[in-house]
């Protein structure tokens, strides 16, 4: 049976992610900092999907953490054929002229550290197997930026580069790794938003809607499986359009 593991997936864009490997029939894996939420997501995927599915407590900016989760993967399934680095600090509002240690470590810690050595934890089981694939979820905060995101920014730049690292030196070991370039993602914050709210941000993208978690899910089962099979090293915008446009929407028209 083919295995993926997810990293923060108990709810928003990492739960549907997890749901449309579960309905492919894969096991699943998933991790949460949280061991309620991951008994939640685990029962609602297992009682959905009729699919193995475990939950490990994962501190991300911890490797030893992250090497025993992965050992515990391993001999849970048996090996690992899909990794989805999805759990991220999103590092908002942080003023770059009074950014502390704490600040940069709280947010690279996790997304930068934290993924490279999940990826490589990963690619230690995927090399034995002499196959797998490494789906790292990347932001437009990567090619484009705004203030207060300068961490987040660089975090996921960070891993745009990792990613192609990853494709050349794993390539000969049959490890894929691609990157998914992500706009606005619709997920459990947007409860909060108004009505006005929605329409205003919807105005800013040429599709006029945002991604929902099945979109980007259906991105990452295209690059985690054998659907992509001579794809590697690239990076898949699922972003409404945003990042085409040189100036503000407008309506396509200036
Ligand atoms: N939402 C968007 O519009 C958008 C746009 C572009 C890219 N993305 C990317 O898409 C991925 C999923 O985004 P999302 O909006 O669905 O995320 P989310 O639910 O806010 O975060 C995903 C998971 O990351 C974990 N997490 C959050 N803060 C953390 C921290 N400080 N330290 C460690 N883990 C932390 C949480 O898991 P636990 O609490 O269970 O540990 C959370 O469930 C992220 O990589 C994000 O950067 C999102």
């Amino acid at each position: 049976m083919s295995s993926v593991f997810i990293t923060g997936a108990t709810k928003n864009t990492g739960l549907c992610i997890a749901e449309k490997f579960a309905s492919e029939g894969y096991d699943v894996a998933i991790s949460s900092r949280t061991e309620k939420e991951l008994k939640r997501a685990v029962s609602y995927l297992s009682d959905k999907y009729k699919v193995k599915v475990k939950g490990y407590t994962l501190q991300l900016d911890s490797v030893s953490d992250i090497k025993n989760v992965f050992a515990k993967i391993e001999a849970d399934f048996g090996g690992l054929d899909v990794f989805v680095p999805n759990a991220a600090n999103l590092g908002v509002d942080y003023d770059m002229l009074t950014v502390t240690e704490e600040d940069y470590d709280a947010v690279i810690d996790v997304n930068l550290k934290g993924t490279y050595f999940c990826c490589q934890q990963a690619a230690l089981i995927m090399k034995k197997q002499n196959k797998g694939s490494i789906v790292i979820i990347s932001s437009i905060h990567s090619k484009e930026c705004i203030w207060g995101r300068s961490l987040y920014t660089a975090s996921k730049g960070g891993l745009n580069a990792l990613m192609r690292s990853m494709a050349i030196e794993l390539g000969p070991f049959g490890i894929r790794a691609n990157c998914i370039i992500a706009g606005a993602i619709r997920t459990d914050r947007w409860d909060n938003f108004t009505p006005e709210q929605i329409a205003k941000r919807r105005a800013n993208w040429p599709v006029g809607l945002e991604s929902t978690g099945e979109d980007i899910a259906n991105g990452v089962y295209y690059l985690g499986t054998d659907l992509s099979k001579t794809v590697t090293g690239t990076e898949l915008t699922i972003d409404s359009g945003l990042l085409i446009c040189l100036l503000p929407f407008n309506g396509g028209k200036h």
